[in-house]
């Protein structure tokens, strides 16, 4: 089934065989004051106990349920309420071709036709289920799994400029900057989900051996791509697709979680960059930051636009406004006031959809639809902690400062004073994250840079709120594209620069091991 040459592109062949950790003398011990960045070393043991993880714009509820990502700021004013709520409608709303429906604007290609279908319950996404390392599942239009695809950038160097956006992904030809494997209009004629090609995936394992012998059983989703539009035959009768060529880089990336991504907007860029220079050589850790095209500085005319960036799983955008109105856009097809042009403009399969398409194009989303759904996801508001007084907890928040996770999960910020959401000004915030790209090692690298990202590079992901990611969604992954399916995993899969913490938490037993994730489940 699988033996046409050319025909199927597998992300990654080989397997990987993770070695077991070996364990660091301890001669160059970790410097293991715990927060790092802007808060005074003194305060390093106040996370430990710290309920508020979002100081006053925490969420007030404190049951544990599977709408726990689900409330609004509590600090909100009433119009900011209602501005919320109206973003709330759009979030969950499944956008739709007709053009006769309020909700119209879906498509001509797309990944999913609401945001809540990749961002579940406000919380992230899975992989489809069922899925195992001997069959390949093909994705329909409603899983929360993406691949961004791109070509080589020649251009890239370290020169980066306007004129290659400062170092942006270039769209593969005939395609875009990301694969749709849905599309409306009959797009395709007789093909049933009518997008720019399919996208099969199925698991490739691996296993991982602790230092007391235990073995810890892994996998990661890998994908083959079928079917794609501008399949065709050469002179030799092999089939090709620009698709298939062995430059085209694929990043495949799951939905995240929503909540208190207004106050990570809110953390002074000054206090980052302070950060990403202190040296932690001795563990082998550097952050630096991402600097990506910024679409609103563009528009405005700002002839240069270019902003550290914060958001996305390499930190490729910066500003929940161009994420919001990117993926409006991009996963679900809708245009609207930052992105007016559709993603395929200029492809085969665009010209295809002018000649199905009823009538003219116009820009779909209008201004209010885009201040109500950026507002909306700036302001849904982190869970409190739970159980901070249960010893194991208490244990494991120190162990997590003593094998210095705390290095790139910083565990607290201060928000700056000038927010135009008053209730994020002046914030203690406690979300676990340098806001910094760190090279992870091998096994997570994707290969694709993604402007100064490298394959290898991911932003440190936040923790708050972590603990209930599964008492959200039962079926998410941890990690950008979803793989690991428990905490244990997820610290497991790190490496490059974050081998040295990875090792100490491999070292430790099982019972040590054990409190620390009770450490995170109560974040
Ligand atoms: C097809 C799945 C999908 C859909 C639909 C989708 N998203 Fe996302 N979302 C993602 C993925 C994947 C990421 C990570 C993207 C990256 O790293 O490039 C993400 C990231 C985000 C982020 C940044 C989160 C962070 O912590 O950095 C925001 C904000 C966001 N999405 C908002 C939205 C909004 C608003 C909509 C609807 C208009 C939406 N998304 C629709 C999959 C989706
Ligand atoms: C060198 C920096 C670094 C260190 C040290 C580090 N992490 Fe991470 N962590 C990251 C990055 C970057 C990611 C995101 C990787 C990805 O998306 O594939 C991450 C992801 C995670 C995740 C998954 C989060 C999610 O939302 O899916 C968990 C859990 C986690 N780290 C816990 C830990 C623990 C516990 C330690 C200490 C043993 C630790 N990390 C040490 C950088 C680091």
């Amino acid at each position: 089934l699988f033996s046409a040459i050319g025909k199927y592109f597998i992300l990654t062949l080989s397997s990987i065989l993770l070695l077991a950790a070996c364990s660091k003398n301890g001669s160059n011990s970790p410097n293991s004051s715990g927060t790092l960045g802007n808060s005074a070393p003194t305060e390093s043991e106040e996370f430990w106990t710290t309920k508020l993880s979002a100081g006053s714009a925490t969420s007030t509820d404190y049951f544990a349920t599977s709408h726990a990502f689900s409330y609004p700021v509590p600090t909100l004013n009433p119009e900011e309420l209602q501005l919320h709520n109206q973003g709330d409608i759009l979030f969950e709303q499944h956008f739709s071709e007709d053009e006769l429906r309020p909700e119209y604007g879906l498509g001509p290609v797309f990944n999913n036709a609401a945001c809540i279908g990749c961002h579940n319950r406000d919380g992230r996404g899975s992989l489809p289920a069922g899925l195992t390392d001997n069959s390949w599942i093909k994705l329909g239009n409603t899983e929360a799994l993406l691949l961004k695809i791109s070509i080589e950038n020649p251009d890239d160097n370290e020169d980066y400029n306007l004129e290659n956006k400062f170092g942006e992904p270039k769209a593969v030809p005939g395609y875009s900057h990301q694969l749709f494997q849905a599309g409306s209009y009959g797009l395709r004629g007789e093909t049933s989900s009518d997008g720019q090609a399919e996208i099969w995936v199925k698991l490739e394992r691996s296993s991982f051996q602790y230092p007391d012998g235990q073995i810890l059983s892994l996998s990661k989703p890998i994908f083959d791509l079928r079917n794609p539009y501008d399949e065709y035959l050469d002179s030799s009768g092999a089939q090709k697709s620009r698709l298939w060529e062995s430059d085209v880089k694929i990043s495949p990336r799951m939905g995240m979680p929503m909540y208190g991504l207004g106050l990570l907007e809110s953390i002074p860029e000054s206090d980052i960059l302070k950060n990403s220079k202190v040296d932690r050589s001795n563990e082998g850790v550097h952050g630096t930051p991402n600097y990506v095209y910024d679409a609103v500085k563009a528009q405005a005319g700002n002839p240069y636009p270019l902003s550290i960036g914060r958001f996305g799983v390499k930190a490729s955008t910066p500003s929940v406004l161009q994420q919001s109105m990117a993926a409006l856009n991009g996963d679900i097809g809708v245009t609207n006031p930052l992105f007016p042009v559709e993603s395929i403009f200029g492809t085969k399969l665009f010209e295809k959809y002018l000649a199905n398409k009823p009538s003219p194009l116009k820009v779909e989303a209008n201004e209010s639809i885009m201040r109500a759904l950026t507002f909306y996801s700036q302001t849904l508001a982190v869970p409190p902690r739970r159980d901070i007084e249960n010893s194991d907890v208490l244990a494991g928040a120190k162990i997590f400062s003593k094998i210095s996770c705390t290095s790139c999960h910083t565990p607290s910020w201060q928000t700056d004073s000038n927010s135009s959401i008053i209730a994020y000004r002046n914030q203690k915030i406690y979300p676990y994250t340098d806001m910094l790209l760190h090279d992870m090692g091998e096994g997570l690298s994707d290969k694709r840079k993604d402007f100064r990202a490298t394959g290898s590079q991911w932003k440190t992901r936040p923790l708050w709120g972590i603990g209930l990611t599964k008492v959200v969604n039962p079926r998410a992954g941890f990690l950008h594209d979803g793989r690991a399916s428990t905490l244990e995993e997820a610290i497991i899969w790190h490496d490059g620069e974050a081998k040295y913490s990875r090792d100490r938490f491999a070292d430790l037993d099982k019972v040590d091991r054990g409190k620390l994730i009770r450490f995170l489940q109560s974040l």
